[in-house]
């Protein structure tokens, strides 16, 4: 006989181990990593209330599930959407289901990893700290800025490298050269390197942390005739890339290639890296934009395996 859930609610007893829960921006992802993964999917509701605050709801009772994994593609609306999950996290827990993993695609403020100047607070913390404590057992997220900064008390935090996904993208070049556009990135280039086995380098890039104005400075680097691939985690206003691009051309590049796994591409970025000489822009799917040709979605199915196992 088939045990009917419903009539089990009031028992607590737990029928189904995981419920993949995802906000309605999210679902392709959430509907790819239920059925991947041979679990029940739903989305949940949403609305804001006409002061701005938000609202979300569970459409079915999640109380016979032992586990969830939510799925939230926290940009745009990022403080909206963090807010959102928060709620969700922290009614999922009040409801008594004890592991509840994360999935941001995209992780909001990560960027703030440290205390650039004094009296600022260390944004990535704050975050991170507040998602733990509401009770979040895990939290996924792709490619973050700063692999070493992604730490939290009391919760797991794993990082899906899209690497192989870019190695895969950027195929058999001959006479080419990946490069980061400053040093933080380096390591991402070196990886990808090394599945393509191309040469890798860098630029040397400052940030003005009040304006926010870029400069770069080119080193010694033998672009000359070659096709260079820039390999970076963000593509906010565009400002790093087209600096870059203007650099590597002037250097004697003969095409120039942006490959981002983040694209917020602010203020039209796109079209101004464009006119800057970029010959084409890649991005992944944890924002989607018309220029998202990399798919991120089997390699974090790969990382909740071994959290829901
Ligand atoms: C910075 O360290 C990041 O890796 C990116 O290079 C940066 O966030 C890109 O920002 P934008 O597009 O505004 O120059």
């Amino acid at each position: 006989m088939r045990i009917n859930p419903l009539k089990l609610r009031n028992t607590h007893l737990i029928v189904e181990k995981y419920l993949v829960a995802s906000f309605p921006w999210s679902s392709d992802m959430g509907n790819e990593v239920a059925n991947t993964l041979g679990l029940n999917h739903v989305t949940l509701e949403t609305k804001q209330f006409p002061d701005g605050e938000s609202y979300i709801r569970y459409p079915i009772d999640i109380t016979t599930y032992e586990g969830l994994i939510l799925i939230q593609r926290a940009y745009p609306e990022q403080n909206n959407r963090l807010i959102q999950t928060m709620l969700a996290i922290h009614a999922a827990r009040d409801m008594g289901i004890k592991n509840i993993h994360i999935v941001l695609p995209y992780l909001p403020y990560s960027r703030q990893d440290k205390r650039f100047r004094d009296g600022e607070p260390i944004s990535l913390n704050t975050i991170l700290s507040l998602l733990s404590l509401l009770g979040a057992s895990s939290l996924i997220t792709v490619d973050v800025h700063k692999p070493d900064a992604f730490k939290a008390p009391n919760m797991r935090c794993i990082n899906v490298e899209p690497f192989d996904l870019y190695a895969g993208k950027i195929g058999n070049v001959s006479n080419a050269v990946l490069l980061s556009p400053d040093i933080g990135s380096l390591w991402r280039v070196k990886k990808v390197s090394e599945y393509l086995g191309i040469p890798f380098s860098y630029l040397e890039k400052f940030r003005d942390r009040v304006t926010g104005e870029i400069t770069m400075k080119p080193k010694e680097l033998d672009v000359t005739g070659k096709e260079v691939f820039i390999i970076d985690d963000i593509i906010a206003t565009g400002g790093t890339i087209i600096e870059a691009t203007r650099i590597l051309k002037s250097m004697g590049a003969t095409r120039v290639y942006a490959i981002a796994t983040h694209c917020l591409l602010l203020n039209m970025a796109d079209s101004r890296m464009l006119e800057a000489g970029v010959s084409s822009i890649t991005c992944s799917n944890t924002i989607p934009t018309k220029y998202t040709e990399v798919y991120v979605n089997q390699s974090v199915i790969k990382a909740l395996r071994g959290l829901i196992a």
